[in-house]
């Protein structure tokens, strides 16, 4: 089955933070996830580096946005290997390529008869790229996201006729439909929706930062529609000699912020609906990452509120894994929630260093020292089997609806179920009586089967580390299938240095 998953395309107007790392991670555990199910995975991120946002950070800077979008898009390249991402492509949409086909696309738009010439006037946000309805803009004329003045905008451009696919929206995000998920933000798009949908610009005139319209080439197309236009366009051209399309759209899964909820559920469908191209399978819309400020009032983490928390840092400090377990177990995926340097050092101390990590060194330890690595070939213990074999099932159906905070969950039951069973046995002191030697050796084969699976299950929240804790258990298959009790029970278990070692706060800052 083919599975195709996207982050939200970001701006290179600044270097990444760890609200961008945030979908990115997510959408890396959905793709190692539907890899390890033998899936045919195609994972896309990338940048967004026309309109406003760049050209005025660019102009502040006193460079072109292409400068610009040149030395930033490296940062955000270079957070991917970091955070062990393993997108399939990496799209810009400066990239010739994307340029070229958004004109194609949209030139068949208003062949097909959804574009117009008109007037907007309204109330702009040039950091959101978005033009705000009066309620948005309230009586202060302030941007709700980003706490600036609005522009006052007026401008004769093309429109795209939206309006023409009020039904076709309706039914799309039906009460019974998936498309949006989770539920409230699906009923969100629906409110919008419902309240009766404008024509809305398709260019700018004013703006020279973007990709010209054919028809009309004083004109840009507005940010918006070429980059929402990435997800399909980059499937053309990201193998070169090999058009993806057939194979990979619609795409199953659009992860994205709540802040793009509109784009993506309502102008995105309707766009595709225009071009005569069939829409996504279902847009996952998460929540924000909050930071607490000094008063302990959480805000949304954001460039221009420079209350962000600098991922490489934390990546510097830690690595890869304890950041990627961190986000998505702190914060439930589709609903806000505060991220923080404490809460972040009390779940890797608290789960990863006490849960998983000495879980698997007792059990790799307790081997070494009572059977010299050797795993005896005892038999398992039947009380184990059905929890550890229900596991891989569970994960597997919240994952199908991406539902990665859930899946999480499922999978670290096995590894409380494990240390229980630890203390339950006690091998410690079946050690000491010659008589139990049976019954150790059957507890010391559970836990190494059991560890393994957990080890499998968890690896796309955890790649490398388990990657490392997989070796130490000489695991040969590490597809989904093998995440069954008793699938490839461990021979030989090699000592394994700590996977979440402590570390000294002090020493690391310095
Ligand atoms: N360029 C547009 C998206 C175009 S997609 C066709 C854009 N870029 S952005 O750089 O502002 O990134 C927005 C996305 O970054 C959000 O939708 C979300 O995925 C992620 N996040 C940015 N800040 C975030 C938080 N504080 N918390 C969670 N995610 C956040 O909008």
């Amino acid at each position: 089955m083919a599975f195709y998953v996207t982050t939200p395309i970001y701006y290179v107007n600044a270097a990444p933070h760890l609200g961008h790392a945030y979908t990115t991670i997510a959408a890396d555990v959905l793709a190692r996830h539907m890899r390890q199910r033998g899936e045919d995975v195609f994972f896309l991120t990338g940048t967004d580096e026309h309109g406003e946002p760049v050209a005025l950070a660019a102009e502040r800077e006193g460079i072109t946005p292409r400068e610009l979008g040149d030395r930033n898009v490296e940062h955000f390249r270079a957070l991917l290997p970091q955070l062990g991402v393993t997108n399939d492509f990496f799209i810009r949409t400066s990239d010739p390529e994307h340029e070229r086909r958004v004109q194609e696309v949209l030139q068949r738009v208003h062949d097909n008869g959804h574009v117009y010439k008109g007037t907007y006037e309204g109330w702009y946000c040039p950091r959101c790229a978005d033009f705000k309805s009066d309620q948005e803009a309230g009586e202060d004329h302030r941007c709700p996201i980003h706490q600036i003045p609005l522009d006052r905008e007026r401008e004769d451009n093309w429109f795209f006729r939206l309006s023409a696919f009020q039904e076709d929206l309706e039914r799309l995000l039906a009460e019974d439909s998936d498309f949006v998920l989770p539920r409230h933000f699906r009923n969100e798009a629906r409110a919008f929706v419902a309240q009766g949908l404008h024509d809305v610009s398709l260019t700018r005139a004013r703006l020279k930062w973007g990709i010209s319209v054919p028809w009309d080439p004083d004109q840009v197309f507005y940010v918006w529609f070429d980059a929402l236009l990435n997800y399909v366009t980059a499937l053309a051209f990201a193998r070169e000699g090999d058009d993806l399309t057939e194979r990979f759209w619609p795409a199953t899964f659009h992860l994205i912020g709540k802040d793009i909820l509109k784009f993506h559920t309502v102008y995105w469908p309707a766009l595709l609906l225009a071009a005569g191209l069939p829409v996504p399978q279902h847009v996952f819309v998460h929540g924000f990452l909050l930071m607490r400020d000094s008063s302990g009032v959480e805000h949304k983490m954001s460039k221009s509120l420079g209350n962000v928390l600098d991922p490489f840092e934390v990546l510097a400090t830690y690595g890869a894994d304890p950041l990627r377990f961190y986000v998505l177990r702190e914060v439930s995926f589709g609903q806000d929630g505060g991220v923080s340097t404490a809460g972040f050092a009390a779940r890797y101390e608290g789960e990863l260093a006490n849960e998983l990590g000495n879980l698997a060194s007792r059990v790799t330890a307790m081997l070494a020292r009572y059977r010299d690595g050797e795993v005896p070939r005892a038999g398992l213990d039947p009380e184990l089997r059905e929890e550890i074999d229900a596991t891989a099932g569970q994960v597997c159906a919240h994952l199908d609806g991406a539902q990665l905070t859930p899946a999480l969950d499922a999978a670290w039951q096995p590894v409380r179920r494990l240390n229980r069973y630890v203390e339950e046995r006690a091998p410690w002191a079946l050690a000491k009586d010659p008589q139990r030697a049976g019954e150790l050796d059957r507890t010391l084969a559970s836990l190494a089967e059991g560890l393994r699976v957990v080890a499998i299950v968890l690896a796309p929240w955890l790649p490398d580390t388990m990657d490392r804790l997989l070796d130490a258990l000489g695991a040969q298959d590490r597809t989904l299938a093998s995440a069954r009790y008793g699938a490839e029970v461990p021979g030989r278990v090699e000592r394994l240095a700590p996977l979440f070692p402590k570390v000294d706060l002090d020493t690391a800052a310095a």
